[in-house]
């Protein structure tokens, strides 16, 4: 995807592609979007081996806990958990509120945690009195098993959007989560697409809306009104026929987690390196300039977390509802598909007005993703809107949300303090 924003990084793209085209056998394409089917690269965590957010937490000194639940439709989702504070004792705090985490597009858990308790929030609510649960999205680093299918050979793992996350995914953590704590109804922190699936799920499975005590929606992508930029025309304007040619090279898992990918990348990127301003031009282009935000020593570090890992269907979805606008599942392109997926061959925008939970909207002026305009008009649909927040910085981009130098103050401070005015 590098390769269609500017002149220079197509440049630079095609001298590394012609480099490592002589190597026998290599596919540029497979290099940077992600493993053929049944070519696998070994996504799954060796099971004796201790998880990176495992490491991470611990290393803050948080007790951690992980979990594993299946979905309706037969994914094993891993869960990760920091029951408790730092300096708090079991025994005299038996019922904390529970806090679920969902990240973005691409993301996962440890993209919250790898900052530290100074800078994350999960850190910040356990030590608050939270019990701190992080959602991994199938098809993730950490969520990547099946009941019968093998993420890495089977095609039929990869057919998924963000359809299912809202329809099989969420019910499934909740009702795992709530049956646990034995509470009855939880915070959920949606970041990006994170929060669109909890919009899905309450329009989808209503019965759920009353599970959620209060929805932190952070730059939820719903309906997209304004105007598209030159770089997203680029970039997100061609979700079809991008699909289709990854589909047709039998990639369907997209941008997972690599260590050779993560370290060249972080070497390209990093402090100092004259090629540092090509990975600044592509993610602000992206997610909106924020020089003071973001800090750029860490993109070495971030790249390490970031990406993930997604199936190429999911990724499509949110390009999907970047270029129509509309709320409604992913069109598969295919009838067969998409009545194999929706039981029907009409895909009607997702009900709103059934989304009755509520919800707290928060977006950033920089953000060029999601913007006040598009989160107005989700507003407008939604029946229990209970604030509409603008984060108190000029160039607060939809990043910064996640790693953004003053999160904590600009955006932590002010959701932990509507989480304890919701009770
Ligand atoms: C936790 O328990 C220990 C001993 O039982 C006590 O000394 C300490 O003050 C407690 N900490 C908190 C935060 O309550
Ligand atoms: C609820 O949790 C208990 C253990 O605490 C378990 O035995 C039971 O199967 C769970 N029920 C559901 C519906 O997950
Ligand atoms: C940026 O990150 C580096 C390394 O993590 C840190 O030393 C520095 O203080 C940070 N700068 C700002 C402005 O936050
Ligand atoms: C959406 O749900 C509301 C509330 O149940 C209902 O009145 C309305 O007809 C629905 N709209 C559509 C397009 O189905």
């Amino acid at each position: 995807m590098v390769l269609h924003l500017n002149g220079v990084s197509t440049r630079f793209a095609c001298v590394l592609a012609v480099v490592l085209s002589l190597c026998h056998g290599f596919s540029f394409t497979e290099f940077i979007v992600g493993p053929r089917m049944g070519r696998g690269i070994a996504v799954t965590p060796k099971s004796s081996q201790i998880s990176v957010a495992q490491q991470l937490v611990n290393s803050n000194g948080y007790p951690f806990e992980e979990h594993e639940v299946s979905s309706e439709d037969g994914y094993i989702l891993s869960l990760h958990r920091i029951p408790k504070g730092k300096f708090e004792n079991t025994t005299n705090k038996p019922r904390r509120p529970i806090a679920l985490f969902q990240h973005g597009l691409l993301a996962s858990s440890d993209a919250f945690l790898f900052r530290g308790p100074e800078y994350d929030l999960p850190y910040l609510l356990a030590d608050a009195g939270y019990d701190v649960w992080l959602s991994n999205m199938r098809g993730n680093i950490y969520s990547n098993k099946h009941q019968i299918f093998d993420s890495e050979k089977d095609p039929e793992y990869w057919k998924f959007s963000l359809h299912e996350v809202g329809q099989y995914d969420l019910p499934a953590i909740i009702d795992y989560i709530l049956n646990i704590t034995k509470e009855h109804s939880l915070y959920f922190l949606g970041h990006s697409v994170g929060s669109t699936a909890a919009f899905i799920m309450g329009s989808m499975r209503p019965q759920y809306n009353a599970k959620i005590k209060l929805h932190l929606a952070l730059a939820p992508l719903v309906y997209v009104l304004h105007e598209i930029s030159f770089p997203h025309k680029v970039f997100l304007g061609s979700s079809v026929s991008l699909t289709q040619s990854v589909v047709a090279r039998n990639i369907l898992n997209v941008f997972p987690r690599r260590d050779y990918f993560s370290k060249l990348l972080g070497a390209l990127c990093g402090n100092g390196v004259p090629t540092q301003f090509l990975c600044l031009i592509f993610i602000y282009s992206l997610v909106g300039i924020d020089g003071e935000q973001f800090n750029s020593s860490y993109i070495p570090e971030f790249l390490s977390y970031f990406p993930a890992g997604s199936s190429v269907y999911l990724t499509s979805h949110a390009m999907q509802m970047y270029a129509e606008g509309d709320f409604r599942p992913l069109d598969y392109q295919n009838p067969f598909m998409n009545l194999q997926k929706y039981q029907g061959l009409s895909l009607p925008s997702y009900n709103l007005s059934l989304v009755d939970h509520p919800v707290s909207l928060h977006y950033g002026d920089g953000d060029t993703l999601v913007t006040e305009e598009d989160i107005s008009f989700t507003e407008s649909r939604l029946p229990r809107v209970v604030g509409k927040v603008r984060v108190p910085f000029t160039h607060f981009n939809h990043m910064d949300f996640m790693v953004g130098s003053d999160a904590k103050d600009l955006v932590y401070k002010e959701l932990i303090y509507l989480m304890n005015k919701h009770r």
